[in-house]
């Protein structure tokens, strides 16, 4: 009996090792200095070629350009009524196309969906279907072989909604909240539990990466992003915002219950906003398609007139740097190892747990010797928004992890506390 579980103790740790080191997929990730996108790149096709794709947090899932150039010996449309159709929830299907011989995104009896480019606000609709792929793997730590998926599901999309991206960027990676995701297809054929870390660098020339499955995500110099994460409930939000009935959103949202500065609580707005009523509108999501978070017009004017009033007196306001509405002198800002020494934001969260933005994380500096506010204004010419959609600019250097498996994300905070950035991964590859 003691021995049945020695043997026993002695294959789970030998299992625990395992799945702690055997490779797991890797996107590295750069941002582009002109339009502040986070771009990454994949293989597909037969022969492969390399794909470059802007990161989609929030989005349902992969889409690629079919009009450019879309040539592949292995490429299968997903037949209407099969399970990759049902993936998408989609009872769309187009049957008595006439492209003879049949080519990507004009296939007879063919389920589609979508897609969007939450970038430029555009939309169209695209065909499923499935084709090779080849991803960057890790073992956490170091870079491993590429690993290949021989069915992977994706919309093709075309010229129109290629619009506004990258240069050099045919498509967009969603990771969303959805079973057709990156993520969920990726931890399915591998099987792994659905989850992933985004750590977004901070700087356009060094890149941060998207960690596929459990840590440990390690960082130079030896720095376990994943061992002290905090936690909060993701949330879903039953209404789409493209208004497919139905379908839940496949944004990532969180409950932000209410938003302070400098300890004091910003109440010049109303907090009923921050939740999501039946209409599926209220709440806060995170988005790396928004370089900056973005704030509804009346948290945006709160919270601007609550950080300049807790912003010490000798310190210079100066004129506005569009998009930004508060900007001051650097000349009286000190700086700290967590960036300029401003009055900090707070975010507390439903489960009690805070997220703190501090100085690297809310300031940009927009021209010389100018520190803004990195927040922006919701446009309003176009409904329905997000009140607080979290952008780029405030997760960047802050290891998120999206746990759809256990329905919540864990925070690192800024990696500059503890000596490191989100650049600090070793993709550095001797095979
Ligand atoms: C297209 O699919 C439909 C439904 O499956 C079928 O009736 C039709 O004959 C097909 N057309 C062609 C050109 O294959
Ligand atoms: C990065 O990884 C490569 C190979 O995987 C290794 O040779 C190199 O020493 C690593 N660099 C550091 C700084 O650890
Ligand atoms: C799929 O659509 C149906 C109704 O159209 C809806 O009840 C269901 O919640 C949807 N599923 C997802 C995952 O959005
Ligand atoms: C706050 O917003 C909610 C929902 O939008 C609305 O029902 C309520 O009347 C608003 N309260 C105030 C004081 O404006």
């Amino acid at each position: 009996m003691a021995s049945f579980h020695f043997l026993l103790v002695f294959f789970s740790l030998v299992s625990l090792a395992l799945a702690k080191t055997s490779p797991r997929p890797i996107l590295q990730v750069t941002k582009d200095a002109k339009t502040l996108q986070y771009i990454t790149q994949i293989s597909q096709r037969t022969p492969l070629v390399p794909v470059k794709l802007t990161l989609d947090l929030g989005g349902p899932y992969m889409w690629v350009n079919c009009e450019r150039g879309y040539t592949s010996t292995t490429y299968t449309p997903a037949l209407c009524g099969s399970s990759p159709c049902r993936l998408l929830n989609t009872t769309s299907c187009t049957t008595g196309t006439s492209c003879q011989p049949p080519v990507p995104d004009c296939f007879n009896n063919t389920c589609g969906h979508g897609p969007d480019n939450p970038i430029a606000n555009t939309g169209t609709s695209g065909q499923l279907g499935a084709d090779i792929f080849k991803i960057q793997s890790s073992n956490g730590k170091n870079v491993q072989p590429a690993l290949t998926v021989p069915r992977l599901y994706f919309i093709c999309g075309n010229n129109f909604i290629n619009d506004g991206l990258a240069a050099g960027v045919t498509g967009m990676a969603g990771l969303g909240r959805t079973g057709a995701s990156l993520p969920a297809q990726l931890s399915s054929y591998f099987r792994f539990d659905h989850k992933f870390a985004l750590c977004l660098s901070s700087s356009t020339k060094s890149s941060g990466a998207v960690f596929f499955g459990d840590g440990p995500y390690t960082l130079l110099p030896n720095v376990d992003a994943s061992s002290s994460l905090t936690y909060t409930p993701l949330i879903i939000n039953p209404v789409t915002e493209s208004g497919f009935l139905g379908d839940a959103s496949p944004k990532y949202f969180i409950g932000v219950k209410s938003i302070k500065v400098n300890d004091k609580r910003v109440t010049a707005f109303n907090q009923s906003l921050l939740s999501i009523d039946e209409e599926g509108k209220g709440g806060t999501s995170i988005s790396t398609a928004q370089p900056y978070s973005v704030l509804e017009t009346t948290i945006y004017k709160a919270l601007v007139a609550a950080f300049v009033k807790a912003m010490p007196k000798n310190v210079e306001k100066v004129a506005n740097v569009a998009p930004f509405g508060a900007c001051f002198s650097s000349k009286n800002i000190g700086s700290t190892r967590l960036g300029p020494a401003v009055p900090f934001i707070e975010l507390e969260l439903e489960s009690k747990n805070v997220w703190r933005i501090n100085g690297a994380n809310s300031m940009v500096e927009a021209k010389k010797d100018v520190l803004c506010l990195g927040f922006v204004e919701a446009r309003t010419d176009f409904a329905p928004t997000i009140p607080v959609v979290i952008g780029g600019h405030q997760i960047e250097d802050n290891l998120l992890q999206f746990d759809v498996s256990a329905s919540r994300l864990g925070f690192s905070s800024s990696l500059l506390g503890r000596s490191t950035t989100c650049a600090n991964f070793n993709f550095t590859s001797t095979v």
